[in-house]
């Protein structure tokens, strides 16, 4: 049949190149037109192998419209959603050395370890994430990470990146390779110069010329954007890459992957630190941006075992470079009003130029900082406060908000003024309190506050919370002020199909901005979202203090809705079992449980959250993987010293299995683990007829299948 392709003279793989490009092509089409295929998905998948491995050999040859760069089914596919099969992450961020020492502290108390401990540390790239799926060697898609859980389909721009491989030998059936897609500082500023002579917008930096030229429907634009990759990760495995860190990414490197050559093998705080210090030297001769050195656990064994908090993994860090700083004018100060009411002072600036981002908004977190007092009344930057007109210098460390750190005083106008904080909320006049030891000012107005409840619809639709397509910022705001058509609280999202079709006045289809499809859309993706989990829902509501961890510890605590609504009743009274069993969940202190409480028997906002569930289906909490287990639903305590593991690996393992883990011991605890040297609550557990166990048979029931 087809000649290997290391066999074939110039002319021949020309002329087997452009016959692929043809079949592959017309392959392509029937597969979106015709129900029925015209060739198999193994052929269709080995004629393109083939023009993979041509294009290899004869690099020069490959045509414009080569099959590998993109696909009419990858194009029409461009965007859609992809479920990552194993979540993407992000990382918890350290600035200080000392932060560095916490870490490695932290990971050796959780593995209870006391001997050598091996870390990686490489730079951290800042560009985005992507995650490259191949199986059987071939890549078959590219996404991005999205919310950590679903990302979009950038296979059609990824193929145009030219040091990702198309397909590898020898690798794993099923292998995603997570990594960096980032733009070299030369490329970066060829690519603008080339934007101005063609009359097109300039990028702003690296990153958001790489997050633009990836994020392109056409290929070809894609393909002129000179785009780079790093490998450092990977996700679904079909068989271990290796048993540490660094052999891992060796092995992506042999794969045909760029990985960092500045990754290095460290044994100690110290060892990193010093690392550190060694590549934030290189920093500016690198020729790409960087913006700090990850850490990670070495041993993959120890990664597995010290696993996540929420959306962070236990075993890595970032240790991010210090702030950029800049010196401007102070211009004005706004208030903004956010979700629960809280006045924000804004910061605007004469727009300046800080690590290679231009700011003219920065935050001046509450009066008390303005006056230059901190959280526990202490004096900073010596006392001194900012004022309308003052000489100030801005703060910016990575993604973080830019914030206003000093003031020049010589610099200070004669006419400056103190600046004086409203006491009655900008957005509807009603006062704005502050309790006794918090340091920020509220709008007491409640849901009766536009600004409040703007800002809860915005988070009511986000990511993480419902989620809806076609319903961002810009749409909730529009919504909000429409006088046909309003949407004042989530509850009238999921009324707008049916207020639309009744009403007399302007179809949303007509309205500028909307047309058919896109109403059909919207309505659909409401539709959708009907059925939510009841973390999400709870996380969802915008209660102060209730963020996505604890919405997920509630949840998963009380597994329904109706079983979370009977206790948040129940725990109005303060006496009430419903109360104390709250406060009891591990995680759960006095001011969430009183947040959480006090928003359910508001009645305002109580009202408002009926009116809403009305409309939905929500989801029990399904316990992941854990029916088999011995101590799945069952409340479990810990008490004493554990000798095996830590207490927060112990919890973790725990709630793995499907337990719940509690503090304290009550009638309803179902086992107390104790250790050498428990107290009162194996008393007390006895008292109660409470089984109590060690720690082995601990292990041993968990162990059950
Ligand atoms: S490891 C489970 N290594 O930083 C952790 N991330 O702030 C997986 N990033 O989303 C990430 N360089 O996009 C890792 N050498 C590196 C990185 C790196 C850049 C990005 C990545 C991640 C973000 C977290």
């Amino acid at each position: 049949m087809n000649k290997n392709p290391l066999d074939m003279t110039m002319a021949e793989a020309r002329s087997e190149l452009k016959r692929l490009a043809k079949v592959i092509a017309a392959a392509n089409s029937s597969y979106h037109t015709a129900d029925a295929p015209e060739i198999s998905d193994a052929e269709y998948d080995r004629l393109r192998r083939l023009n993979s491995e041509i294009e290899a050999a004869f690099p020069d040859l490959k045509r414009a419209d080569s099959p590998s760069d993109n696909v009419g089914a990858e194009v029409a596919e461009a965007f859609s959603k992809v479920k990552h099969d194993v979540r993407m992450l992000s990382l918890g961020n350290a600035f200080e050395d000392t932060e560095v020492d916490d870490f490695v502290g932290r990971v050796r108390s959780y593995l209870g370890h006391v001997g050598p401990l091996a870390f990686t540390a490489e730079p951290k790239i800042d560009g985005l994430s992507l995650s490259l799926r191949y199986e059987n060697g071939e890549l078959v898609q590219a996404a991005t990470r999205g919310d950590g859980e679903t990302g979009e389909n950038v296979t059609h721009s990824a193929r145009t990146i030219s040091n990702i491989p198309h397909h590898l030998d020898n690798a794993p059936d099923l292998l995603e390779v997570r990594g960096e897609v980032y733009m070299r500082h030369d490329d970066f500023a060829a690519l603008n110069e080339r934007q101005i002579e063609k009359g097109e917008k300039t990028f702003a930096n690296p990153r958001n010329a790489a997050a633009g030229s990836l994020r392109q429907l056409d290929a070809n634009i894609t393909r002129s954007r000179p785009l780079a990759f790093f490998a450092y990760a990977w996700g679904a495995l079909s068989e271990p890459l290796a048993t540490t860190q660094l052999a891992a990414v060796n092995r992506l490197r042999s794969l045909g992957f760029q990985t960092n050559d500045l990754t290095k093998l460290c044994a100690s705080a110290q060892e990193l630190i010093t690392h550190y210090k060694s590549i934030e030297e290189q920093r500016s001769t690198l020729g790409y941006d960087i913006d700090g050195v990850v850490y990670k656990v070495d041993d993959l064994e120890l990664q597995r075992r010290l696993g996540f908090r929420s959306t962070t993994p236990r075993w890595a860090i970032a240790h991010k470079f210090p702030a950029e700083l800049a010196w401007t004018r102070l211009r004005g100060i706004d208030i903004q009003v956010g979700r629960t009411g809280a006045l924000s002072p804004v910061a605007r600036l004469d727009p300046v130029t800080v690590g290679g981002v231009v700011v003219s908004n920065a935050t001046l977190h509450n009066e008390d900082y303005i006056q230059g007092r901190g959280n526990k009344g202490e004096e900073i930057r010596d006392g001194k406060d900012f004022r309308v007109g003052d000489w100030v210098q801005v703060y910016r460390a990575g993604d973080v908000i830019p914030k206003l750190a000093d003031v020049n005083l010589a610099e200070r106008p004669d006419d400056a003024a103190p600046y004086e904080f409203p006491t009655i909320c900008p957005e509807c006049q009603s006062p704005a309190i502050r309790d006794d030891g918090d340091a920020v000012r509220r709008c007491s107005g409640g849901l009766i506050c536009p600004a409040q409840a703007i800002e809860k619809l915005k988070h009511f639709v986000s990511r993480g919370c419902f989620d809806i397509d076609g319903l961002g910022n810009k749409q909730v705001e529009a919504f909000f002020g429409d006088p046909e058509l309003p949407v004042k609280e989530p509850a009238d999202i999921f009324t707008l199909q049916v207020r639309d079709a009744d009403n007399g006045l302007k179809r949303l289809k007509n309205r500028d901005g909307w047309g058919d499809k896109s109403t059909q859309k919207l309505f659909a993706a409401i539709d959708e979202k009907r059925n939510i989990p009841l973390n999400r829902l709870i996380f969802s509501l915008g209660i102060r203090h209730v963020g996505e961890a604890a919405a997920n510890l509630l949840a998963r605590h009380f597994s329904s809705y109706d079983k979370f609504i009977i206790a948040m009743d129940e725990a109005t009274d303060r006496d009430s079992n419903a109360y104390q069993d709250l406060i009891a969940i591990d995680g759960v202190g006095e001011v969430f449980a009183n947040s959480l409480v006090t928003a359910f028997s508001a009645t305002s906002e109580r009202a408002s959250i009926d009116r809403l569930t009305q409309h939905l289906n929500i989801q029990d909490v399904v316990q992941a993987d854990t029916g088999n287990s011995a101590v799945a639903g069952k409340i479990v305590v810990f008490t004493g010293t554990l000798e095996q593991m830590s207490r927060a690996e112990a919890k973790a393992q725990a709630e793995a299995a499907g337990a719940k883990v509690s503090g304290s011991v009550s009638k309803k605890t179902d086992i107390l683990v104790a250790g050498p040297g428990a107290g009162s609550k194996a008393t007390k557990a006895a008292a109660l007829g409470i089984t109590v166990i060690d720690e082995a048979a601990w292990l041993a029931l968990i162990a059950e299948e």
